[in-house]
């Protein structure tokens, strides 16, 4: 008994040091874990517990909410928190000096690792706020005239569409938003939506790489082609793509890319990215006004004002956190844990897994449908009753249901769980209680 509670306490104090060591060094803990597995295949690393304990153990997240709304944004690790917070303290003792002098500088580290993940030149690469300011970048950058079309779905991002609306009505250009099904019933099939809507008088398409409602990943390539043998400019909305899942720009073959990093790349809140092919770069106007001698300068794009400098410092440390995990192994784990649930629920009366299994096709986002059931209600009771938080989707006369998106530091028991009270409510027919 006695020996039973010194190794208990043995135990407790092993983990408890292990666990400040978690907390002090997170990036080293998951470079550990990395080479703890090395040579394994990414899809057997998916199912390994052993080293996603060691990620977990880099978030100070509240354990007492199962959080499967990460896609809207998601928490930083603390080691990216912390680095954050001492660039912050830094830049507030003299910011004219710390933040202009010291830090700014610091922002090309940034931008060369950001290439190195994207697969492109720095001289590409401009640090935005988040995906709206770098997509709206270059949808209000670009020239055009009244009469001139856009084509997107109406599935893209609401703030995007508005963006494109507002053009509507103060230049006269003309938005199509394309319908399609889900899910669809081949990556042919979205392309092929795309081209039907095409015109003579069609300049501009814009698509999600992954959609934010269901996580349907679309042609990119494919329609980026499809664009530039049209002479059409080709607008990639990859704010759910990026570091979600391994790809770099040659696959996509496009020319302009806009990303959050604050969702699947783990960085702080606030940070974003822009991609402009570099022959691109002069005809695309800045939101903000530039000096023009900075016309073919990607850096025309970050001139916004005084802006921290510490949030984009600690880009460098989330892409570290992000390379010792591999985008290769996250992009298993997602799958793995969205299989988990999706599969205990798919043969039960009235619902509906709107994913298709194909790895080309889905990654991290889940979406069930329950047909009859209220999905906004739904997710209220998930919440109210079981602090469980997701995401209710409705795509009016479409669809509806739940968004679930985990992330690196999800436990199987918060998967099982969403599971176990799903099932309980879908064969009970109806929210009670
Ligand atoms: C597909 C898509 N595009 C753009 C955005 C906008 O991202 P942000 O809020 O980082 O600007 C989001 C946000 O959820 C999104 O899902």
């Amino acid at each position: 008994m006695c020996q039973n509670g010194w190794m208990h306490r043995r135990n407790f104090l092993a983990s408890a040091a292990s666990f400040v060591a978690f907390q002090n060094n997170s990036t080293a803990r998951a470079q550990s874990a990395a080479a703890a597995v090395s040579g394994r295949s990414a899809e057997a690393v998916a199912q390994d517990e052993d080293f996603w304990f060691n990620v977990r153990h880099a978030f100070t997240i509240d354990r007492n909410i199962i959080n499967l709304n990460n896609g809207g944004v998601s928490p930083a690790p603390k080691v990216v928190m912390d680095t954050e917070i001492r660039y912050l303290e830094m830049e507030n003792m003299t910011p004219t000096y710390y933040m202009w002098r010291i830090l700014d500088p610091g922002i090309e580290t940034a931008r060369r690792r950001l290439a190195q993940v994207f697969g492109c030149d720095p001289e590409e690469i401009a640090i935005t706020r988040n995906a709206s300011e770098a997509l709206e970048i270059v949808q209000f950058g670009l020239d055009l005239k009244r009469g001139d079309e856009v084509v997107t779905t109406n599935q893209d991002y609401p703030r995007m569409l508005s963006t494109w609306q507002q053009r509507e009505k103060r230049d006269g250009i003309v938005l199509k938003q394309i319908t399609f099904q889900v899910p669809p019933p081949s990556l042919d099939y979205l392309a092929k939506r795309i081209e039907e809507a095409i015109t003579p008088r069609t300049k501009v398409i814009h698509i999600c790489q992954m959609t934010f409602r269901i996580g349907q990943i679309f042609p990119v390539r494919q329609i980026c082609q499809m664009g530039r043998d049209r002479g059409i400019e080709v607008i990639v909305d990859g704010a759910h793509a990026f570091a979600q899942f391994p790809f770099k720009q040659a696959d996509l073959d496009c020319d302009y890319f806009g990303t959050s990093l604050h969702k699947w790349l783990l960085a702080p809140i606030g940070t974003g990215m822009l991609y402009v092919k570099k022959s691109k770069i002069p005809q695309i106007w800045p939101m903000m006004g530039a000096d023009d001698s900075l016309r073919h300068d990607i850096r025309k794009f970050e001139q916004i004002g005084t802006h921290p400098a510490s949030q984009r410092n600690a880009i460098t440390e989330a892409i570290n956190f992000h390379e010792s995990i591999g985008v290769e192994r996250k992009a298993e784990r997602f799958r793995y844990l969205r299989r988990r649930w999706a599969n205990r629920l798919r043969d039960l009366p009235r619902v509906r897994i709107l994913n298709n299994d194909d790895p080309r096709q889905s990654c991290a986002i889940g979406f069930v449908n329950v047909e009859g059931m209220d999905a906004v209600k739904l997710n209220a009771y998930l919440w109210s009753k079981h602090r469980i938080w997701t995401t209710a989707v409705v795509t009016p006369g479409e669809y509806e249901g739940l968004r679930i998106t985990p992330n690196v530091y999800t436990t199987l028991e918060e998967i099982d769980t969403f599971a176990d009270v799903m099932e309980k409510v879908i064969k009970a027919g109806s929210i009670s209680g």
